[in-house]
């Protein structure tokens, strides 16, 4: 299928990568990383010019890699520097590279052209640099479905109270409406619910005894980086919608890598306001998003499922019905066509 090239993905988390050669794969694409010996991460393309082995079954020594063949070896800029057993070396061997920048424990690759690789566009938020906010990472987890079926998962308020009612979701919220904001570069969904009793994750984790404010920002970034800015206030508060540092308030970060047309991997981790110097809340608080997450995968699985089975089959299938829930949704499907055709 055809991806969004010039973005930045995130290739992995920083305790990822060594100076041993690691594959990995982004938009059908397979590299090799590893670290150099000044620290920093290259990427080249995982595969030797000459028979076509994997770079990544080779070698890291210093900053070059070796083929596990015949050994010709390669520098993170794709060049070869040796071919043994001979003096000259083709200009055809070598490799493509790709730009990486490693920020916040995350490490991020360019798939386009790298002349439009820009390190100011990288994915930031001012928190990670706030001594008031804790981050916090947690899990790779890799979902069997298309990374377009997962990130508007993620724009999507509505589904929160029904996939997720023991951690971040309550009947209360059912039928509260979603706004929706398309006029910036990120889309935003979100909603309030006010004076209300306080759903799992917060009753367990903000210690919240009578009804609270909840609030549910997402915002998704083109291609697919989501931000999921929740949290509750005692509602005898009655907060204003600016003045959330007054509750507990979470970032939860979502980096999307598509792997290929039916696996994506989501990095997940959160930034938090409460509790920033006790780890073992962050703990607790992945123990809940693990729960929330792996229902979320369950369906964005059986969605693939279904697509898989219906664009297999002879005979046309259903499609997806759009309904006003969908504004979100809908606006980032129509983005992620607008940057693939323009
Ligand atoms: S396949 Fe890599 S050197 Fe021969
Ligand atoms: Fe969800």
């Amino acid at each position: 299928m055809k991806y969004v090239e010039n973005a930045w993905y995130v290739a992995g988390w920083s305790s990822e990568f060594t100076d041993q050669p690691l594959k990995v794969t982004l938009l059908e694409t397979e590299l090799v990383m590893y670290r150099l010996t000044d620290g920093s991460v290259c990427a080249l393309r995982d595969l030797c010019p000459h028979k076509l082995l994997p770079l990544s079954m080779g070698r890291v020594e210093g900053d070059t890699i070796q083929c596990g063949y015949h050994g010709t070896v390669f520098n993170a800029t794709g060049h070869c520097v040796r071919v043994p057993g001979q003096e000259i070396i083709p200009k055809r061997q070598c490799v493509d590279t790709y730009p990486v920048f490693e920020q916040h424990n995350i490490v991020w690759v360019w798939m386009g052209d790298a002349a439009l690789a820009d390190t100011d566009t990288v994915f930031d938020l001012p928190q990670f640099n706030d001594s008031n906010w804790q981050a916090h990472q947690g899990d790779a987890l890799h979902i069997e479905s298309n990374y377009l079926n997962v990130a508007e998962n993620l724009v999507d308020p509505a589904h929160v109270s029904f996939v997720h009612p023991t951690t971040l979701g309550n009947a209360q919220s059912e039928d509260v409406p979603v706004h929706v904001n398309t006029d910036s570069e990120q889309i935003t969904a979100w909603r309030w619910i006010r004076d209300a009793p306080p759903v799992g994750f917060f009753k367990q984790l903000g210690g919240f005894k009578g009804h609270v404010d909840r609030w549910h920002y997402y915002y998704l970034h083109m291609p697919s980086t989501a931000v999921i800015d929740f949290g509750s206030a005692d509602a005898s508060l009655a907060i204003a919608e600016a003045d959330r540092e007054q509750g507990m308030r979470i970032f939860a970060l979502h980096f999307l890598t598509p792997v290929n047309a039916t696996h994506t991997i989501d990095r997940w981790m959160h930034i938090r306001n409460r509790a920033i110097d006790d780890a073992s809340i962050g703990d607790r608080m992945n123990e809940l998003f693990r729960i929330a997450f792996d229902e979320d995968k369950v369906i964005l699985e059986a969605i693939q499922q279904q697509e898989t089975r219906i664009a297999e089959s002879d005979n046309p299938g259903p499609v997806p019905l759009r309904l006003a829930i969908d504004k979100g949704p809908n606006e980032y499907r129509k983005r992620i066509e607008h940057l693939l055709h323009g």
